[in-house]
């Protein structure tokens, strides 16, 4: 989205020519802004960097990342598939216009009625999780007279060995247990699996899928083989999940910023401004390519799945939020503005923001910018450079589109106005603001 900024008359920022700030008048704030231009670049780089290295791909977005009805139409007019997670996701998507042989079905609670709508709608494939869902897919294929086709997830956890003792977080992780462990099969059960697939005479196993990307392949194809060689199954399909990190957010986390604030006593530099390095989406693309292929052998090459939601819709969406008060604590400079982690995700609080109404500032000042919410983690942004910042400025918070409109809660505030900058730059609304009369609009008074 960055370079579709300009600086517009009385130093206003401008995105596609269109002053933020008079829009922030217009339709209030918080606004989020999102822009086609952008949600079309991310997907045609992904699709690209696929495209060149392994022809034969399907892309699933992620819709739980953003299951705006809009959002999910562009996307599905530029060729993407989708992957749903639950029964509103799944609504969302046939809403969006997604045919069911376009969809695959993920996650570890399937209730039995969503099950039956996706079968109804000949979704392409369920990635099942457990024994027991596949026990009960079978019996729902059975009862609607249907033959489906299944992936199997694997799960890519790999219990700590001698070396958690000189790791904290696995020694954390070893004491309790490790947090993504119930997902999908264990490695050690899945023989099992294949064995157990065998005997579901309504199920059709094609595809085996691990999540996140980072060890799936590793982890698939060894599988891959297996499933093939030993159990007779034709695998059309693997599926590395998602994980594609776009690299324009981070998280710190309590830890880090009391290490932060230790540090600062003794006069050492922060180690919160470093920034991770991350891979280029080309050369995820590349190594995910080289492995299938190198490991691969005499086996029929199958259709690689990814299911990228941030990459996709990161990027693409902002967020007006103006500076209610400033407010010196604790040795930081506190920026309270009108939109927390009631609507942009708790998960990242290290953001890049700018002041929308004097955009070209350079005078740097370190500032955490923080929401509305009554709880210490309600940050918008910590520790982050901009210039002199006053009350009713409009700080833009960048890289807004994912896990923002489709995870925003209405804790406190009713949810805001979305709008999009389409292909024209036109300003359509995508989502209108609520009103406390919508929030409460399901409530009884008894
Ligand atoms: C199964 C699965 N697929 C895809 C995604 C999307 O991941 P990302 O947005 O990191 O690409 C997620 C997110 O957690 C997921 O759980």
């Amino acid at each position: 989205m960055r370079k579709h900024f300009a600086i517009g008359t009385g130093n206003h920022l401008t995105l596609h020519g269109i002053d933020l700030i008079e829009l922030s008048s217009k339709y209030g704030t918080p606004l989020f802004i999102f822009d086609e231009a952008t949600l079309n670049e991310n997907f045609e780089r992904f699709r690209r960097a696929f495209e060149k290295v392994y022809p034969k791909n399907m892309i699933c977005y992620s819709t739980k990342t953003n299951n705006n009805l809009t959002i999910c139409k562009l996307l599905r007019e530029k060729g993407a598939s989708a992957e749903v997670a639950s029964e509103l996701g799944l609504y969302a998507a046939l809403k969006a216009g997604f045919p069911g042989n376009k969809l695959i079905y993920d996650g570890p609670f399937k209730p039995i009625s969503v099950l039956k709508k996706a079968l109804k709608n000949n979704i392409l494939l369920v990635n099942v999780e457990s024994f027991q869902e596949m026990k009960k897919l079978n019996s729902i294929a059975g009862e609607m007279g249907v033959e489906q086709a299944i992936g199997l997830r694997v799960n890519s956890f790999k219990p700590p060995r001698f070396f958690k003792y000189l790791n904290p977080n696995n020694l954390l992780e070893a004491g309790y247990c490790h947090p993504s462990c119930r997902f999908g099969f264990l490695l050690r059960d899945i023989h099992k699996a294949f064995e157990y697939a065998q005997k579901m005479e309504n199920l059709r196993l094609e595809c085996l899928m691990a999540h996140p990307y980072q060890r799936a392949s590793n982890l698939l194809l060894p599988l891959l083989k297996d499933a093939h060689e030993q159990f007779g199954f034709e695998i059309k399909y693997l599926n590395v999940g998602g994980g594609f990190d776009p690299g324009v957010s981070g998280s710190t986390g309590d830890f880090l910023l009391i290490l932060d604030f230790i540090k600062r006593k003794l006069g050492l530099k922060s180690s919160l401004d470093k920034r991770k390095e991350i891979p280029s989406i080309e050369s995820v693309a590349e190594s995910i390519a080289k492995d299938i292929k190198q490991n691969l052998g005499n086996l029929p090459e199958p259709t690689l799945i990814t299911e990228p939601g941030r990459f996709i819709v990161g990027s693409s969406g902002m967020l007006l939020s103006r500076v209610d008060q400033i407010k010196m604590a604790g040795g930081y400079k506190w920026v309270i503005v009108d939109a927390g982690t009631n609507i942009v995700p708790l998960i990242h609080d290290r953001r890049r923001i700018l002041i929308a109404n004097r955009a070209t500032e350079s005078n740097k000042e370190l500032v955490n910018v923080v929401g509305p919410l009554l709880y210490p983690k309600d940050f918008i942004a910590i520790k982050e450079s901009i210039p002199n910042v006053e009350e009713n400025d409009i700080i833009a918070v960048l890289d807004c589109g994912a896990y923002s409109l489709s995870s925003s809660t209405q804790f406190l505030y009713p949810r805001p106005t979305a709008v999009l900058i389409n292909s024209r730059e036109e300003v359509k609304v995508i989502r209108k603001k609520e009103t406390p009369e919508d929030v409460l609009r399901k409530d009884a008074l008894i």
